[in-house]
């Protein structure tokens, strides 16, 4: 080509109509398919030509053949090559994170991502490059980790799981525990977050209950006039026949105030002049119940006749804190009736 466009360049005249008539069956460059392509730079090329053709950078060639040759009727030969992406292999799982790709051929991305709690270490996103590899492997989801517990003076902190090291990993879990007499102010369950960073740490308070009051009929254990401390413990009793009804302590509480007090309840008399009472299984003459007293809580029975059937029966009545009430079918007998018939005394005749 050199040659002839040298000759033409000397002797316009001559080669003018010679080149005209030629240009007929010359070949222009040729329409290539989609990503095939050719060394050669010129414009027009003459027939016997031969013109290389190529993939794309990040194509492979299929089919073929990969020449096409400039025919006599100023023609390319056809041919069926095909350019295809080459590419890449699927990328590996990445554990505790997520992988998002929309195909694995050249030009492909793929982002990465990783779960709450996890940092990524390596790229994020890789690109399947002309040779068919990732521009960069599969990077790592690593747990935050957020180092040991901060401790409150006077506390500590018990996992939920063993610890190894210094380092806790996400979603580590705790309990705060403060020494006594020190509570817990605040939340005593902590938690290794996602940021790294462990949840607000609680403080260790002391926590004192006032003195304890005494109870009516009552005694303490310790009666000091003093602040008390948190889980210290008081124990009450009860004078003479007074019975103690609750809880036998109280104990200074987390929140500075004390369980609740028991209480001394009162003995009764069993208010019946003449009669035969049921008391602790034994049939007693009320006389002979000394002192006439029963304690909260006792059982006392008194007995009642059965007028339609000439029958007695005993019937309960229960002492409640002093107040023990005789039935109403009890009858009171005369002093005389009492002296000289006792034997016909609901008590002593027939039980129905
Ligand atoms: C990857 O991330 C980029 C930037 O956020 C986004 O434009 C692209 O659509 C993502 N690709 C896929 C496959 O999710
Ligand atoms: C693929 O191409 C990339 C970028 O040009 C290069 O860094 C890498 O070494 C190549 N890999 C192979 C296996 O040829
Ligand atoms: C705790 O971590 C520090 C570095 O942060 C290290 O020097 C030390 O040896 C670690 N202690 C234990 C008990 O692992």
């Amino acid at each position: 080509m050199d040659h002839m466009l040298a000759l033409f360049l000397l002797c316009p005249f001559v080669f003018l109509s010679a080149v005209t008539s030629q240009n007929d069956n010359v070949c222009s460059r040729p329409q290539l398919a989609a990503n095939i392509e050719m060394d050669e730079i010129q414009r027009f090329f003459n027939p016997g030509a031969v013109l290389a053709l190529s993939c794309k950078q990040g194509y492979t060639p299929v089919l073929g053949p990969r020449t096409i040759v400039c025919t006599d009727s100023g023609q390319w030969a056809k041919t069926k090559l095909k350019c295809i992406p080459k590419t890449c292999p699927f990328p590996d799982l990445l554990s505790n994170g997520e992988i998002y790709y929309e195909d694995t051929v050249y030009q492909s991305t793929i982002n990465y991502t990783c779960h709450e709690g996890f940092v990524l270490t390596g790229a994020s996103t890789a690109v399947c490059q002309a040779n068919g590899t990732w521009s960069a492997l599969v990077p790592e989801c690593k747990p935050v980790s957020c180092g040991l517990a901060p401790i409150p003076q006077f506390g500590m902190i018990v996992y939920d799981k063993l610890i190894r090291g210094n380092t806790t990993d996400y979603g580590v879990t705790g309990t705060y525990k403060c020494r006594p007499p020190y509570v817990v102010i605040g939340d005593a369950r902590a938690e290794c977050t996602a940021s790294g960073t462990w949840t607000k740490t609680p403080e260790c308070q002391v926590m004192t209950c006032p003195p304890p009051e005494n109870i009516y009929k009552g005694y303490m254990s310790n009666n000091d006039d003093r602040d008390y401390d948190f889980m210290e413990v008081i124990r009450y009793g009860c004078h003479g026949d007074y019975v103690l009804e609750g809880s036998l302590q109280i104990v200074c509480q987390q929140d500075g105030s004390w369980s609740e007090k028991p209480s001394c309840k009162a003995p009764c008399s069993v208010d019946i002049q003449r009669g035969r009472i049921l008391y602790k299984r034994q049939k007693l003459w009320i006389e002979n119940l000394r002192p006439n007293r029963v304690l909260h809580k006792d059982i006392v029975s008194v007995y009642c006749l059965d007028k339609a059937r000439n029958c007695g029966y005993a019937v309960p009545s229960q002492c409640i804190d002093g107040k023990l009430k005789i039935p109403e079918c009890f009858e009171l007998p005369g002093a005389a009736e009492y002296q000289l018939r006792s034997g016909s005394l609901p008590s002593e005749i027939d039980q129905c």
